[in-house]
């Protein structure tokens, strides 16, 4: 019975230590650079999907709040790829409820998380219903997150992860290079939760077409992703922070460089950086990277995270940290779990 047939599964957030910034392809999403991310265990989404044969469209809820045709449609767009997919374009309509553990657009990677719940959830609803459907591999769910948005391509595995940059659209994909499981964590400093000024989608896009710096930093990242890569493969906290930070320098200095120009960064945010180097300068391991919003995420060992909390929480009791540790690849969860978190 399809209308009856429901799925829900948590995808991790996953933070950019190479970052992505610009599109090759707008429709494909294919990335300028290839970037390496983090995984974060405590800040996800959940997801769950339901055919519903009595609607004539998808909707998407959010914490129960039905969300505008905007919202939707890019929702209803992934949805597509997946009726094409599994050759049934006369699929039932899916709803979508979705309940984020992160802090929605702010910087914060909410998007990541959100699309790759929702791309590991639909597999599985699809797979159930169209079962004589060849399987499809993590790596090929990796291309159906990213359509939805680029960052949300690397949340479909754990620890660090590659997405790279790929001849075309069947392989720009994530790659896992290692699961992060030994010394190494995060601090996210929450500056702000409000919602975003400028998207990540635009800032990019203006980012790619004006900056001076746009070339240059192409070329640039890709040294810092080799230094990140050689640091992963000798568990060199401070090899890997050194790297993080400088791209994530340079990835603000395109901002600064474009026309007109702008910035993700506040005062607040230099501040922290302040503070993150000055922990630095008395041998702590702390390094800082920064996204499209003001907060800021320290990565430090596993066995400095306490230390780095109550340092960073003395001298700034006005910022929200989440404490995190890395994350594992999505998984799905039966209907009982659902029920007992969402009712
Ligand atoms: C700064 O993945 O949100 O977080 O693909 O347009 O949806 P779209 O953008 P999105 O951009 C993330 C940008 C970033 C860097 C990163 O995560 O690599």
């Amino acid at each position: 019975m399809l209308h009856t047939l429901s799925v829900a599964a948590r995808a991790h957030t996953n933070i950019a230590l190479i970052k992505y910034w610009g599109k090759r392809d707008d429709v494909l999403y294919l990335p300028t650079s290839t970037s390496l991310s983090l995984t974060l265990d405590s800040l996800y989404t959940d997801t769950r999907l339901t055919f519903d044969n009595k609607a004539k469209k998808d909707s998407l809820h959010l914490a129960g709040e039905k969300q505008d045709d905007a919202s939707t449609a890019k929702v209803s767009r992934v949805l597509n790829l997946f009726r094409e997919r599994y050759g049934c374009a006369d699929a039932p309509a899916v709803r979508v409820d979705s309940h984020n553990h992160v802090p929605t657009a702010a910087g914060l990677a909410s998007s990541s998380s959100g699309f790759a719940a929702l791309a590991f959830a639909a597999r599985a609803l699809f797979e159930r219903a169209y079962p004589d459907e060849p399987h499809m591999s993590d790596t090929e769910l990796s291309t159906f997150a990213r359509r939805g948005s680029g960052s949300a391509t690397r949340s479909i595995f754990g620890g660090f992860v590659e997405w790279s940059y790929g001849t075309g659209s069947q392989d720009s994909v994530a790659v896992p290079l290692d699961n992060a499981d030994w010394d190494v964590a995060m601090v996210v400093a929450a500056i702000s939760t409000q919602h975003k000024k400028i998207s990540s989608t635009y800032g990019m896009k203006h980012t790619a077409a004006t900056s001076a710096f746009y070339s240059l930093w192409r070329q640039a990242s890709q040294q810092d992703l080799e230094a990140v890569r050689a640091g992963i493969a000798s568990r060199n906290i401070d090899a890997i922070g050194a790297a993080m930070e400088a791209n994530c320098m340079k990835f603000h200095a395109t901002m600064f460089a474009a026309n007109p120009p702008f910035t993700y960064m506040t005062s607040k945010s230099l501040q922290v950086i302040e503070f993150v180097q000055a922990l630095r300068d008395e041998g702590l391991s702390a390094y800082f990277t920064m996204d499209a919003g003001p907060n800021v995420k320290i990565l430090c060992r596993r066995s400095d995270q306490d230390q780095l909390h109550e340092r960073l929480s003395a001298a700034f009791p006005e910022i929200t940290l989440f404490d995190a540790v890395p994350g594992d690849a999505p998984e799905l969860l039966d209907a009982a779990q659902w029920s007992e978190l969402y009712g």
